[in-house]
């Protein structure tokens, strides 16, 4: 076993990120695997995708963590990053796009403190910040799905971060500088909070999509991806995790993002690698396959001083 590196300036205080994941959120996964809290129910569907996902929560399952700080593409802030800043949630989530698949009655804790820790990190580096405290927001479905599908037991608290429209308003390099700080702050804000985290990027890679959808949603003979050119570039980028190329990933992210039309548009990824230190060791690539035409990996990353996976 070797171990992933210390770098980038870890500063101490018993916190850690025990692991990174690239976590997609396809709420056709979620109707496939007909959990109780969600109405519609599936023959099957997906499953290369689904069993990867069940390999993460058997190598999490090994690791010992107290909290999922996840970073949505579907909580989209206007202006600034935003924390959720209440205790506990609980209420009805529905797809907007896809109603007959995902109406999920979620029922979740929120880690204020390291919420608030992380947001106060942010503030002290020049991030436009702010707590969400209203206790009626409805939390978005990539939030929900990934964390989910990562941790279904739903047993532990988690810190949800909004995604800002900065890679549409200004450019995908502004969006990415912003979210290279927000992954410090939030790397920084763990290590001083005592605490064991698992942080999700909650996005697709290559994200064109077909626009009709089959009669029967999990009938498979229709799924594949929607274009070689996409798949060529989501080959690329796992290339790159899976040989620990943090820093040449966050190079060609924007673009990917632009020529892919990549839901890294969010700044998910981004916020990860650069909370992980832009990792040089090898990610594990859990699974690979396309949902509506989308390209989605599970992806796992050892957290900075954690063992990798073999
Ligand atoms: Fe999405």
């Amino acid at each position: 076993m070797v171990q992933g590196p210390q770098k980038n300036g870890s500063v101490g205080g018993g916190g850690q990120i025990v692991a990174g994941v690239l976590a997609p959120h396809p709420p056709h996964l979620v109707y496939a695997e007909n959990p109780p809290q969600n109405e519609p129910r599936a023959e099957c569907g997906w499953e290369v995708l689904r069993w990867g996902y069940e390999r993460l929560r058997k190598s999490l399952a090994r690791k010992d963590f107290d909290v999922l700080v996840v970073h949505s593409p579907h909580w989209r802030t206007m202006t600034g990053t935003h924390f959720l800043g209440v205790d506990y949630f609980k209420g009805l989530s529905v797809d907007p796009v896809f109603p007959n698949l995902f109406r999920f009655h979620y029922d979740l804790k929120v880690d204020v403190d390291l919420s608030r820790a992380i947001h106060d990190e942010a503030q002290v580096m020049g991030l436009d910040t702010q707590m969400m405290t209203n206790p009626d927001f409805r939390v978005d479905y990539g939030t929900i799905i990934s964390c989910h599908l990562t941790h279904p037991e739903w047993n532990k608290p988690i810190v949800a971060i909004s995604s800002q429209g900065l890679a549409r308003y200004f450019s995908n390099d502004v969006m990415q500088a912003v979210m290279v700080k927000l992954g410090q702050a939030t790397r920084k804000a763990i290590e001083q909070s005592g605490k064991k985290a698992v942080l999700l990027a909650s996005n697709s890679l290559s994200h064109r999509h077909f626009v009709v959808e089959p009669e029967l949603p999990e009938d498979m003979s229709y799924e594949h991806i929607q274009n070689h050119s996409q798949y060529l570039w989501d080959m690329k980028i796992l290339d790159l995790m899976k040989r620990g190329k943090g820093r040449e990933i966050l190079d060609l992210l924007p673009d990917f993002t632009e020529q892919a039309v990549a839901e890294t548009d969010g700044g998910s990824l981004t916020w990860l690698l650069s909370a992980l230190g832009e990792p040089t060791h090898p990610a594990e690539v859990h699974a690979y396959g396309s949902v509506i035409g989308t390209g989605n990996a599970v992806v796992e990353w050892a957290g900075p001083g954690q063992e990798v996976l073999s």
